[in-house]
């Protein structure tokens, strides 16, 4: 079988200085699960330093879809790369919202991130409104056919996180979640992607998160506040 996903979202919060102290109590190995951090990325140094020589990965918060160029801001995934980084976070909801990510940029990103033979986590989720008018399902449909178009299943993990359940406390019920993971399930082993594992994210934390893993369709987990804490990433690290 293979080993259970633990991805923790830092978004913009921690420093250097934080990040080396977040490292010194984080005390779980990873050797029975895949468990990869996603820093600011002007922490991911420190944040690499501070995993040297255990198996924990680091990986980018988000990359330009160009491999260089004038583009003042942006992350170069082949530095991210070259650094040390294993894996790219691709699609999540903040980034489609507050900085206008497009279906198209998504689908680049995804193309070039492939190409350098980096691991990505795909993003995916309804909105609150979507969820309310049954539009669930086929939002996820777009978000996916746009964005896996032309992508391969090599080192892929797609991410479900509903946007109304992403820093609001409002979790998904694991059965809610699990029904909507089976949708993606289905859409993904019809489209070639059958051993591609999916995550929930959305206010996952070390009290609901043995109730979640235990889920047919859930494979672990995308966390956000409460992987800032590294007590609390750790339990949800060992909830199953
Ligand atoms: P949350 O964030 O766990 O704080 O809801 C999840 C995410 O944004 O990936």
């Amino acid at each position: 079988m293979k080993k259970k996903v633990f991805a923790a979202n830092w978004k913009l919060f921690k420093g250097p200085q934080e990040t080396k102290q977040y490292f010194e109590n984080f005390l779980i190995s990873s050797d029975d699960h895949e468990i990869v951090f996603f820093p600011p990325a002007l922490c991911i140094a420190q944040a690499l330093q501070c995993v040297h020589g255990s198996r924990l990965q680091i990986g980018v918060q988000n990359i330009s879809d160009q491999a260089e160029g004038a583009l003042t801001g942006e992350n170069s995934a082949r530095t991210a790369q070259e650094m040390g980084c294993t894996t790219v976070l691709i699609g999540h909801s903040e980034r489609r919202q507050l900085f206008g990510e497009s279906l198209e940029l998504i689908s680049k990103k995804m193309k070039y991130a492939q190409s350098l033979g980096l691991k990505i986590i795909l993003c995916v989720g309804e909105s609150s409104e979507e969820r309310e008018s049954n539009r669930t399902t086929e939002v996820l449909k777009v978000q996916m056919e746009t964005a896996l178009s032309k992508a391969s299943s090599e080192g892929l993990i797609i991410a479900y996180e509903p946007v109304w359940a992403i820093g609001t406390g409002k979790t998904a019920t694991p059965q809610m979640a699990n029904e909507t993971q089976g949708f993606i399930r289905g859409w993904l082993d019809q489209n070639k992607f059958s051993n591609v594992p999916i995550l929930y994210g959305g206010s996952v934390k070390p009290e609901n998160a043995k109730d979640l893993i235990s889920q047919p369709f859930i494979y672990g987990f995308l966390v956000g506040g409460a992987s800032l804490n590294p007590e609390s990433f750790a339990q949800i690290c060992q909830c199953s």
